[in-house]
């Protein structure tokens, strides 16, 4: 099955409560943490993440793209995230290890991720213990960026190894996915697909203007459809190019949405 996990980095931050709420039909909800030094960009921290465990039940996949991240496990965890990723590059493996057995502890779902230049290998020292493996399909630090085709070889060469050694673990991908990208991603054994920009333009051919006005009239007449339309049209894409995913229909009841 797939899964989709909408980004907050693509969301818009003064109106989050209303954004998530617009992707509550998803299955997980990615949260992009940032240091300014593992990647160089900032985004948010404990405290935003214990307001979004507040605000909504969504499973939350957050993802630390910040160096030693054995320091912030406990707290991550205790502001109500349901999984983390560390990435393998940003501490030494013997701090890796640690930082999941912290999870561990704290009842968290185990990840690792991978950048670009990180051999699929990597993972084999944690494999046996991870929920979820995320290989970057961008350079990790900003929403919006092309999706890198040379890392399919990689997620094939994740899947065999997950399948070898630990098949109950998902493989999720995150960077540039779109209908056109997302059914490469699951062809190659992929079955998460993190989303951001995607997400946000509503993917109606990049009508972004007009998607934003659809959002404007469905939010007025109760209808919670931008992201959900974004999803349906990943999932269709997927349909048709790999039949890997069914489509969940839902008719907007209002008149003026005509979904
Ligand atoms: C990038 C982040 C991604 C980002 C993806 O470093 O990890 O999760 O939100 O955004 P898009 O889908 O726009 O590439
Ligand atoms: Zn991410």
């Amino acid at each position: 099955m797939i899964k989709v996990s909408p980004s907050i980095l693509s969301a818009d931050f003064v109106n989050l409560e209303r954004d998530i709420r617009r992707v509550s039909d998803a299955d997980y909800l990615h949260v992009d943490v940032m240091d300014g030094a593992f990647v160089p960009n900032l985004t948010i921290g404990v405290p935003v993440v214990q307001s979004i465990r507040r605000c909504t039940d969504m499973f939350l996949d957050v993802h630390l793209m910040i160096e030693k991240p054995v320091r912030y496990i406990e707290a991550f965890a205790k502001a109500g995230a349901d999984l983390l990723s560390i990435h393998l590059e940003a501490d030494h493996p013997t701090r890796i290890a640690q930082a999941l057995k912290v999870m561990g502890e704290c009842g968290v779902k185990k990840a690792v991720a991978l950048r670009p230049i990180t051999k699929a290998e990597a993972i084999l020292p944690y494999l046996e213990e991870l929920d979820l493996v995320l290989v970057m399909t961008v350079e990790p630090g900003f929403g919006g960026q092309a999706f890198m085709e040379s890392q399919l070889d990689t997620i094939r060469q994740v899947r065999a190894l997950i399948e070898r050694y630990n098949p109950a673990c998902e493989l999720e991908v995150d960077g540039g996915i779109s209908p056109k990208t997302a059914p490469l991603v699951v062809e190659a054994g992929a079955e998460g697909l993190a989303a951001g920009d995607w997400v946000r333009l509503g993917l109606v051919g990049g009508r972004e203007a007009a998607v934003v006005e659809e959002e404007r009239e469905a939010e007025a007449s109760g209808c919670r459809s931008g992201a959900r339309l974004a999803e349906e049209a990943l999932l269709l894409a997927l349909a048709d190019a790999s039949g890997a995913a069914s489509v969940r229909g839902a008719a907007c009841p209002a008149s003026s949405c005509g979904r």
